[in-house]
């Protein structure tokens, strides 16, 4: 690798994955790191195996399956986590083991160690790590809240106990652009044998600089970054790999690094994991959101027409947006249809397709002119995991002269059942139907409506999410009707939560694991 390489690491499968509400299931984790192995990602992080049967199975999985990219499996530092993530990571073709340990004064601690206790662990475990695979990335989390001499004593001892890659990590998202080149700099200036090593950059969003963090520590001589698509991750979210990918072509002048990702496929991922986490991306996200290359007040447009570069960095083809698409219609055959996806970036089986083309023609019935958006919306109706519960019927009463009310047919389990109900408004006259049917004690934490294009035929996309027991889980749906989608995208986040049910969350079982347990 040449010094102006810069190796992209993504972690949506773990970081991602970790945030609450995007549970994804074990083929989305599979197509995921599919398509971020196709893009160009260096290395991946599939998994944290120790957390979950799930989380092993998905892990080691994906290393099998990758082509090209590093596997990365994530361990705390003790050595049942590690083998562990060993177990999960040894098949693919270039394994790597990841191990932490929290070395801030808050994060020692946790687990009650004193700074030579916590030293002695870091040999301890980095060692054992890399007796298992030459590939050994350490990090020390809360990287920016640990002191000074501290930190380069325990960097040095993982670098000595034969880590290759060291993880600077901004876990609260404190740091700031200045000081995060600085730590690195120095890091590089200060600790023995750093230069035979690469140091990464891992930064949150808590104040909306882990994009500008992360090229920051590029400049200070980091040599790979962590990110997610779309940013997902824990509260505010990772650096953006989409951000930072294209900053660093768009920038090539003042940043003269470049990475192996084939941007063209951007568009498509980002969507893809849209889908999947059940996380919308926002519209005026940076690179991906749906405005990011709208032009509409007149000024804009008109500058535009003369010369795309007034109000534009980057060609929306860049990141994989055609240009303007004629919509289809109630007249487009099979074939248009299969086209239009496959430029949206979906190549569907012939069983796949055959499914999506009978919904695109009800929808082309029921809406003159179906747009990208449309199909897009479409295409993740069909997202949903083993259903336990479907929607069969649906009927709503509503008016200016109250109850409304919802007849409701489900099939629960493959046994049909159906309910009377009422409520204040359509909306929660429906969802009231689908409590009556099936009990739980999910709480509603967010109910969000999107009209998906223009005009009032147009699609409704829903996004509800729900907690029980601190589990939460999004779905989604889209409909013409804003009702009927409301009730898909309930039914489809109580399927998740179902499949949340049987995931242990990371910790649980491997609650009385310790390091003296393991040693
Ligand atoms: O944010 C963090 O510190 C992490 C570590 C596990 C690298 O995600
Ligand atoms: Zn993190």
């Amino acid at each position: 690798m040449t010094k102006d390489r810069v190796l992209i690491f993504d972690t949506t499968l773990r970081d991602g994955e970790q945030s609450p509400g995007a549970t994804m299931t074990h083929e989305e984790k599979l197509e995921i790191a599919e398509l971020l192995d196709e893009m160009g990602v260096d290395i991946i992080e599939a998994g944290f195996p120790i957390a979950s049967e799930g989380d092993f199975r998905a892990v080691s999985e994906i290393a099998e399956r990758t082509k090209n990219a590093t596997i990365c499996g994530l361990a705390r530092a003790n050595y049942k986590d590690i083998d562990r993530c060993w177990e999960a990571v040894k098949h693919a073709k270039s394994p790597r083991i990841h191990t932490f340990i929290g070395t801030s004064p808050l994060h020692r601690a946790i687990p009650n160690l004193d700074m030579d206790q916590m030293a002695e662990r870091i040999h301890d475990t980095v060692t054992h790590a890399r007796n298992l695979c030459d590939n050994v990335q350490w990090s020390p989390m809360d990287a920016t809240r640990t002191e000074w001499d501290y930190l380069c004593r325990v960097v040095e001892i993982a670098i000595k106990a034969g880590a290759t890659t060291i993880n600077i990590p901004d876990t609260v998202g404190y740091t700031a652009p200045a000081e995060s080149a600085d730590l690195i700099k120095r890091l590089l200036e200060a600790v023995p044998g750093a230069d035979d090593i690469i140091f990464a950059t891992h930064c949150h969003n808590d104040l909306g600089m882990a994009t500008a963090n992360a090229l920051a520590a590029v400049l200070g001589g980091a040599r790979q970054i962590e990110c997610t698509i779309n940013g997902l991750g824990e509260r505010a979210g990772n650096t953006a790999l989409e951000e930072v990918v294209m900053a660093l072509k768009v920038r090539g002048d003042i940043m003269p690094y470049y990475t192996g990702v084939d941007t063209t496929k951007i568009m498509n991922i980002s969507r893809r994991v849209a889908t999947v986490s059940g996380f919308p991306v926002q519209f005026n996200k940076a690179i991906v959101g749906k405005n990011a290359f709208a032009h509409e007040s007149g000024i804009h447009q008109d500058g535009m027409l003369k010369n795309s570069e007034t109000f534009e960095i980057m060609r929306p083809s860049d990141v994989g947006l055609s240009g303007t698409s004629l919509p289809l219609g109630k007249h487009s055959g099979r074939a248009a249809l299969r086209a239009k996806l496959k430029e949206l970036g979906y190549e569907l089986a012939d069983n796949q397709l055959n499914d999506i083309f009978v919904r695109f023609k009800d929808l082309a019935d029921r809406k003159k002119e179906v747009y990208d958006d449309d199909l897009i919306a479409l295409i993740r109706q069909n997202d949903t995991v083993e259903d336990l519960l479907k929607l069969k019927h649906l009927r709503v009463v509503c008016g200016t002269e109250g109850p409304q009310t919802a007849d409701l047919t489900l099939e629960i389990d493959g046994e049909e059942k159906t309910v009377h109900a009422t409520g204040d408004g359509p909306v929660d006259s429906a969802f009231n139907a689908v409590k009556a049917l099936f009990k739980h004690s999910a709480r509603l934490q967010l109910y969000q409506v999107h009209a998906v294009t223009e005009g009032t035929d147009a699609q409704a996309t829903v996004s509800v999410r729900l907690e029980e027991d601190g589990r939460i889980a999004t779905g989604q749906s889209a409909d013409t009707d804003t009702v009927v989608a409301s009730v898909k995208a309930y039914i489809n986040a109580l399927n998740r939560l179902i499949v949340r049910r049987e995931k242990t969350a990371p910790g649980e079982d491997v609650k009385g694991v310790s390091y003296k347990d393991v040693n």
